[in-house]
Order: C-alpha cells, then sequence, then structure tokens
C-alpha cells in the first residue's frame, strides 16, 4: 500500500477495542463444529460471522448463544430481494441480538433494511452493504455486464448505500484507503479477503494481509479459512490481532 494512503487512514478511525477488530467467520460444515471452534478460540476471539453455511447448516440460532456468551456477531446474510421481504427479514432479525447485518449494496434494499430495523425501535443490527465480493476481480465485472473500473463501482455502490442509511460497507483491503477518504472515520468498513503472505487465495482475489487491510483504512476484519484451518486456531487469531496492533501502532 502507499504511504500516502496510510498515514490519514490512521488519524482518522473508529474506536474499538483491539479484539473486535478480529471477526472470525465460522464457515463450518456444521453447529457442532462451529461451537467446538468458538469454544478452542476462547477469549480471544470476541466477534464471529454466522455466514451462509452455517445458516443452512441450522446455525442461525449461534447467534443468540453468542450473545449470551459476551460475544458480537454478524450475519452474513447479504440479503437480496424486494423491499417488503427484506424488510420483513430484517425486522425477525433484530430480534436476534445480532451487532451486523449485511444485505447487497442496491439502495433499496439498503433503505428497506434500515427502515424495518428503525421501525422495530431497534438500534442493531447494523445494516452493512456489501459493494463487490472480494472473490471477484476486473474480469468476472466485465462478464456479468459491469462496465466501470472495480474501485469505481465499489466507490459509487459504497457512497449510494450510504445515502441510503447504510451504517457500513464491505469492501476489499484494495478499497478501503480511498472508502475511508471519502468516508470519513463515522463509516465501518469491513475486511474480508484477508490471507497471510504465504497462505493459499483459494477462491479470493481481492485479498491483502491482516495488517496491510488496517493499515489501508479497514476498521474490522474478517478471516475465515487462515484460522480455521489452522493447527492452532487460538494461536494464529492471536497472532493476527498482534499484527493488528502493530498496524494500529498500540
Ligand atoms: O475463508 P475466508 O477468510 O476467505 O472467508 C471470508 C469470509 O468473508 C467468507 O465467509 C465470505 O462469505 C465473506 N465475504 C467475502 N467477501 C465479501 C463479503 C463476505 O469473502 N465481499
Amino acid at each position: 500500500m502507499s504511504d500516502v494512503m496510510t498515514l490519514p487512514a490512521l488519524s482518522r478511525r473508529l474506536d474499538l477495542p483491539l479484539r473486535e477488530r478480529l471477526i472470525v467467520a465460522l464457515d463450518l460444515p456444521t453447529v457442532a463444529a462451529a461451537r467446538a471452534m468458538v469454544a478452542q478460540l476462547g477469549d480471544t476471539v470476541g466477534f464471529y460471522k454466522i455466514g451462509l453455511q452455517q445458516i443452512f447448516a441450522g446455525g442461525l440460532g449461534l447467534s443468540e448463544d453468542l450473545f449470551r456468551l459476551g460475544k458480537k456477531t454478524f450475519l452474513d446474510a447479504k440479503l437480496m430481494d424486494i423491499g417488503a421481504t427484506v424488510g420483513n427479514a430484517t425486522e425477525n432479525i433484530a430480534k436476534r441480538g445480532v451487532e451486523y447485518l449485511t444485505v447487497t449494496g442496491d439502495a433499496p434494499i439498503v433503505r428497506a433494511a434500515v427502515t424495518a430495523r428503525n421501525a422495530a425501535g431497534a438500534r442493531r443490527p447494523l445494516i452493512l452493504a456489501v459493494t463487490v465480493l472480494t472473490s471477484l476481480d476486473q474480469d468476472d465485472l466485465s462478464d456479468m455486464g459491469y462496465h466501470m473500473a472495480l474501485d469505481d463501482l465499489v466507490t459509487h455502490r459504497a457512497l449510494k448505500a450510504l445515502e441510503a442509511g447504510a451504517d457500513g460497507v464491505v469492501a476489499s483491503g484494495f478499497e478501503a484507503a480511498r472508502l475511508r477518504r471519502l468516508l470519513g472515520p463515522g463509516t465501518r468498513i469491513i475486511t474480508p479477503g484477508i490471507r497471510a503472505s504465504d497462505s493459499p487465495r483459494d477462491d479470493q482475489k481481492r485479498v491483502m494481509t491482516p495488517g496491510e487491510a488496517i493499515r489501508a483504512g479497514a476498521d474490522q476484519i474478517v478471516v475465515g479459512r487462515d484460522i480455521l484451518r489452522s493447527p492452532d486456531p487460538a494461536a494464529k487469531a492471536q497472532a493476527i490481532l498482534a499484527e493488528i496492533a502493530d498496524a494500529l501502532e498500540l
């Protein structure tokens, strides 16, 4: 990353405890496996992401269990439907003690989710708009019929989503610095696509190391396979937190 991006990003940052800057994606085949991972990670990790694999394995209820354990939960449902359906789903999710909920970053969908949450009188979940998946690159976008440069598309979608009321965005580290400059410190930027420099990329294309992503302006990073596949997941999570602290100059 360029130094020009790094310095302003650091001085304009959301105040969060270090432990909450790492969100572990519980992308595991069964609810039992997810529970075992949470137990293994213990106090090291305080924020978990429940995504489609867990939701369809019956793991939606994990969010309440994690809430009771004092952990925060990110429900990565990436909702995409007509406004009424997104609104009704958000109203139900708001009863689950979830901290973050993702919707696809289309403005009408964001607006429906935010309106439903507010109408329910709930402060949570914060609504995060997915900009462009970190598994996609410029060629994928062309294939899908998008002819904008990838970082311009991310910026465009982020600005539209925020205008529609989103509390934050999900974007790769490559767009985080530009978004941070444009959006200021109050907008959450959550960054998946995180890999140690020697880890396989798998299906991810826009990847960064934990330190690079934080220095670029991400508030929080999402890490799945780099921790889940590690022979010692708790040690790996601790090493990532140390890398984050280093990037934050703590
Ligand atoms: O295993 P890995 O660290 O690549 O997992 C990344 C997680 O973040 C996955 O659960 C994936 O669904 C999610 N995610 C992503 N890119 C986005 C939004 C969410 O990789 N733009």
